[in-house]
């Protein structure tokens, strides 16, 4: 195993309570936010955003709550950028052991038109209130809500400004999912080339799916000098969604030999949360998705089968169990082979001889054009038919 504890240190900063509950139809219940958090607390997750204070009582007494309890993370709640937004927010996470108060406003020319700000203006209102929030809070947040579509200049002064009224952390969001990683790479550059202070703070990353790119986005940012990457788990979120935990976590840690980059995070515990969060929010995982999917270290066709059989590597880069993932990786259907069958008797303690197991082999076929997967059980049925018959 790498030894990542010389590398650089990326911050997982997990909104699923947040961002993640603001897809439409997956609001969560107290205790399913408080067992969430808990959860996200025991992996190893540096910041969780727990909820947007303001936003209503329920969110505020979450938020609360969490911050009471948590252990290790530090609790951030999100606010508008107003004083009396920022007051509810520190409310709220007072009670923590690592407050973090996060503030934002849209920058770019379309979200500028929304509270009809001038450029001067806005930049104004950013350095009131993130000083504002830095005279509660030691550690500041400020977000450039829609940054990938922002003025790069214009980006430049306002990040200067929070930098100065005293962010600690400035994160650059991709809010419609628009950028391609290259683009991404290339901002966060710009800004820690440009932007005095730039090197006293930390950039992070905090990409939408819209185009199916928050993973690489975020890496990408990270090459070029982010070290704070915001996700959720399962990649729940508005619209397409928010960058995975799961996805951004597992290629630090299976292409560390290419992104020598550090997390804190407990991957053996990525599966639990991922079905918890599912449960929870109403939001199944499709079978295909990246790491947490049902399908996602199942073998099926006979040749792959085979592989894996002999030799694991063949085609999975990745142990099932780095991710708390105990079932087997077989799935036996219509497409699965001989050596599979063999394989998967021999482990539901059924040992058969040569004439047995292709007697077995014709009749699971059967079944298999029959049937999508053919389960365990089935294959306890046709061997006591067979025994039977016998
Ligand atoms: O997508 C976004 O821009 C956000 C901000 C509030 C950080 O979620
Ligand atoms: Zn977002």
């Amino acid at each position: 195993m790498t030894d990542t504890s010389a590398q650089p240190r990326v911050v997982i900063f997990d909104t699923t309570l947040r961002d993640g509950e603001q897809s439409p139809g997956a609001t969560m219940t107290h205790e399913e936010k408080l067992e969430i958090a808990g959860l996200l607390d025991e992996m190893g997750v540096d910041v969780i955003e727990a909820g947007f204070p303001i936003a209503s009582e329920g969110d505020f007494a979450a938020v609360s709550e969490i911050a009471k309890r948590a252990k290790n993370s530090t609790i951030c709640g999100l606010s508008r950028a107003n004083f009396k937004d920022i007051d509810r927010c520190w409310e709220a996470v007072k009670h923590a052991k690592s407050p973090r108060i996060h503030t934002f406003i849209g920058t770019s020319p379309l979200h500028r038109a929304i509270p009809n700000l001038t450029m001067d203006e806005m930049a104004d209102r950013i350095h009131q209130t993130v000083t504002h929030a830095r005279n509660l809070c030691d550690n500041v947040q400020w977000s450039a809500m829609d940054a990938t579509r922002t003025e790069h200049d214009y980006l430049c002064r306002v990040v200067e400004i929070a930098i100065k009224a005293g962010a600690t952390t400035i994160n650059i969001p991709d809010t419609v999912g628009y950028t391609a990683p290259r683009e991404s790479a290339d901002l966060i550059r710009m800004l820690l080339e440009r932007v005095p202070g730039a090197d006293e703070v930390i950039f992070s990353t905090h990409c939408h799916n819209d185009l199916g790119m928050a993973t690489a986005n975020s890496l990408a940012a990270v090459e070029a000098g982010a070290r704070q990457i915001e996700c959720t788990i399962n990649g729940l979120g508005e619209r397409a969604g928010n960058a995975a935990l799961e996805e951004v976590v597992m290629a630090l840690k299976v292409r560390n030999d290419i992104m020598p980059f550090a997390t804190g995070i407990d991957t053996t515990k990525i599966m639990h949360l991922s079905r918890r969060v599912a449960t929870v929010s109403g939001f199944p995982v499709q079978f295909n998705k990246a790491i947490v999917g049902k399908n996602a270290f199942l073998h099926e066709s006979g040749i792959h089968q085979d592989g894996v059989l002999k030799n694991v590597e063949t085609f999975e880069i990745m142990r099932p169990e780095t991710i708390g993932l105990t079932a087997k990786n077989i799935a036996m259907g219509k497409h699965s082979g001989r050596a599979a069958l063999r394989a998967k008797m021999k482990e539901l303690g059924v040992e058969l001889g040569d004439n047995q197991l292709n007697d077995l082999f014709v009749r699971f076929k059967a079944l298999a054009d029959r049937k999508k997967e053919v389960y365990d059980d089935d294959l306890l049925a046709l061997v006591s038919d067979s025994d039977t018959h016998e």
